[in-house]
């Protein structure tokens, strides 16, 4: 009797589990869905070894990292966040049986991961940030991710995935952070107008077409969509993002006029819309006093017309670069007068780039007096009359030729 209640005691010992059975396998299939060369001795990963329970051997000499779990009511573990470190692990990602409804966090980033991002990640029902930045991830980025709705953050970025960003995204309702930058990604920016939530919006460096959508989400307080093949005009609804801090949308194909609303902007500070093709710029009617812009970049455009003075009363300003566009005319007293000896209260040029356009006449007073390495200044490839090389801000390269500046403008003295 006494022997048979033993052998009973250590059958149920050895068969007792901790760990939610489902969540062992995810594990097991993670660890085996690796190249086994390139999981390294002494690595957290190699320490996983599934002869023993693995929440109730955490942090032991067995499976010294890699995962959390949190004890549930119903008497099971569930790993509630799973991170591998960085350290170079080449193989895929299991495609089967991600089925973890309580796992909050996913973090495989800066591995070597390759293959095709499981769809069935949308199983992990009650996942809060899923992060699979920086491996080599290919393929498309499944649709099933558009139900996570518990997910406020997701990081696919520097990868190489290709294809559409699913519509199936906008009903990401808890998203607050979303980043697909350096992907291979192609289609239209889909209507994320449902994110309410959403402060950060990183598409950059894919290959992204259509316009810049008409609906985003006014809770946005970083937006960049720099470097795709955005083409067409502005829309009016950026100026309803009025939270909104930081706005690239350089390197596309924009056109048309560059929208007054940005220069008096109620939070503003960054606005990069270089390498376009704008061709106008609205003045603002109010000398742009309002404005929270400390750095503008407007540079490779094709803008024409006198530079705007008003840039030059804009207190929080501190970066201008207007460099190779089409502007002619003399430069505002405005401009030097802010580089040299700004008012109190106003912050002075610390970059002013204005080189590679048609300004003609002379070199404004007080800029001749600045010295070099206190501020960045260029005047290069101009019409202006004199710009002799023991001022720094001539140096560099050539005012245009005579002829060059004839041609753009008769009137060029
Ligand atoms: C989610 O899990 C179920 C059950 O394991 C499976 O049948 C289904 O295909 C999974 N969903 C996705 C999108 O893979
Ligand atoms: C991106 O996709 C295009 C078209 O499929 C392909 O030609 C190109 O090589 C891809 N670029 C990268 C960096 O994967
Ligand atoms: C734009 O993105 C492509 C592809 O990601 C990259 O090769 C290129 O260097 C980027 N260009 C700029 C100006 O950032
Ligand atoms: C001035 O700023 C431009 C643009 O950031 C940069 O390329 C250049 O090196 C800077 N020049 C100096 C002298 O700091």
């Amino acid at each position: 009797m006494l022997l048979l209640l033993s052998v009973f005691t250590k059958i149920l010992h050895t068969t007792h589990s901790i760990t939610f059975p489902g969540d062992i396998q995810i594990l097991k299939d993670l660890k085996n869905g690796l190249d086994p060369n390139s999981i390294t001795p002494g690595s957290c990963l190699s320490s996983w070894d599934f002869s023993v329970d693995p929440c109730d051997h955490l942090f032991t000499n067995r499976f010294t990292c890699g995962f959390r779990c949190d004890r549930l009511v119903s008497g099971f573990s569930r790993v509630t966040e799973i991170t591998l470190d960085p350290t170079g692990y080449t193989g895929s990602l299991a495609s089967t049986g991600w089925t973890l409804p309580y796992l909050q966090t996913l973090d495989l980033s800066e591995n070597s991961f390759h293959g095709p991002i499981p769809g069935s990640l949308s199983n992990l029902t009650g996942l809060n940030r899923l992060c699979l930045s920086m491996n080599s991830l290919t393929g498309p980025v499944p649709g099933s991710l558009g139900s996570l709705s518990l997910l406020e953050e997701l990081y696919l970025d520097n990868n190489f995935l290709v294809g559409p960003i699913p519509f199936s995204f906008n009903g990401l309702v808890g998203l607050k952070r979303l980043e697909l930058q350096q992907n291979n990604l192609s289609g239209e920016v889909p209507d994320l107008g449902k994110l309410k939530n959403l402060y950060y919006l990183d598409l950059s460096d894919n290959r992204l077409s259509g316009e810049v959508p008409a609906t985003l989400p006014t809770s946005l307080v970083e937006l960049s969509l720099r470097n795709n093949t955005l083409f067409g005009k502005l829309p009016n609804s950026l100026g309803g993002l009025v939270i909104l801090q930081v706005l690239d949308l350089s390197y596309n194909e924009l056109n048309g006029r560059v929208r007054s609303f940005l220069f008096d902007h109620p939070s503003l500070e960054q606005l990069t819309l270089s390498h376009n093709r704008f061709s106008s710029l609205e003045v603002v009617n109010n000398e742009g006093v309002n404005s929270k812009l400390i750095a503008l970049d407007l540079s490779y455009n094709e803008l024409r017309g006198l530079l705007p003075a008003f840039m030059g009363s804009m207190t929080e300003l501190s970066a201008l670069s207007l460099e190779h566009n089409k502007f002619t005319g003399m430069i505002p007293s405005q401009y030097a007068v802010k580089a040299a000896r700004p008012g109190h209260g106003t912050s002075p040029f610390e970059r002013l780039l204005l080189g590679g356009n048609y300004l003609f006449g002379p070199i404004p007073g007080p800029l001749l007096g600045l010295k070099e390495g206190s501020v960045n200044v260029s005047l290069v490839d101009n019409c202006l009359y004199r710009c002799p090389d023991m001022f720094f801000f001539c140096q560099g390269a050539d005012q245009k030729s005579m002829q060059d500046c004839k041609s753009f403008g008769p009137y060029i003295p």
